[in-house]
């Protein structure tokens, strides 16, 4: 059994495990660098890190056109739920729930989640999934450096997710440092590249984590995907 995880571009993940399809923060409409159309993904659940436009996206839409499962904090569920979604499933920062694609706890991230509308989005999260095959995952949504990253990596990280873009959530020099902390096996660089303000060397990046840490750097462009 393994894992396939896709990048839709911005901070737009899709991961088929288990035989579920899982969207991660669905942007697609106003998204420039979208790979894939939100009237067309498929989604069994989708899972979202906070309240910004940017990763709230296309949820709704989705989740009521697939009947997908909105997994988020305890407020952003409730919000979901509130727009007409029939099934949600709140959680909150530290705490993990053995879902049917595996267990998915809610870490820290440093960043705000206020909603599209104004609505509180509750605090920030990452997302660290165990596979049903024991493969550890650890998205870490929007987030800056935070010395519990260290924590996470004491899980033992196969794939690590990290926003490398700046101005809003870690750049390049602290998302080494967060890798440094992290220790993943595999890293993939997101949040990058989407609008000029987020413009990113992403050469540049892996090239440094490759000689400064022995973790492998998988730069995968929108639309293309890896397997664990
Ligand atoms: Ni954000
Ligand atoms: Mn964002």
């Amino acid at each position: 059994m393994s894992t396939k995880l896709t990048w839709y571009g911005h901070a737009t993940l899709g991961l088929e495990t288990a035989g579920f399809h899982i969207l991660i923060d669905p942007f697609f409409n106003g998204n420039p660098v979208a790979s894939a159309s939100a009237d067309k993904v498929e989604a069994d659940f989708i899972l979202i890190t906070h309240g910004h436009g940017d990763h709230v996206g296309d949820s709704v839409a989705i989740a009521k056109r697939t009947n997908a499962m909105v997994i988020s904090n305890a407020e952003i569920a409730g919000w979901i739920a509130s727009k007409g979604v029939k099934k949600t499933h709140g959680q909150h920062l530290g705490g993990g729930y053995k879902h049917p694609f595996g267990y998915l706890k809610l870490t820290l991230a440093l960043h705000g989640s206020a909603l599209p509308d104004g609505s509180n989005g509750g605090n920030p999260a990452g997302f660290l999934l165990t596979t049903q095959d024991g493969k550890k995952i650890y998205m870490a949504g929007d987030t800056g450096l935070f010395g519990d990253m260290r924590l996470i990596g004491e899980e033992g990280i196969d794939l690590a997710v990290l926003p490398i873009g700046d101005n809003y959530t870690m750049g390049p020099d602290d998302a080494l440092r967060a890798v440094k902390m992290i220790q993943p096996k595999v890293v993939v660089p997101i949040h990058f590249n989407t609008w000029d303000l987020i413009a990113q060397d992403v050469t540049a990046w892996a090239e440094r984590v490759e000689r400064e840490t022995s973790t492998l750097v998988k730069v995968i462009k929108p639309g293309e995907n890896l397997t664990i």
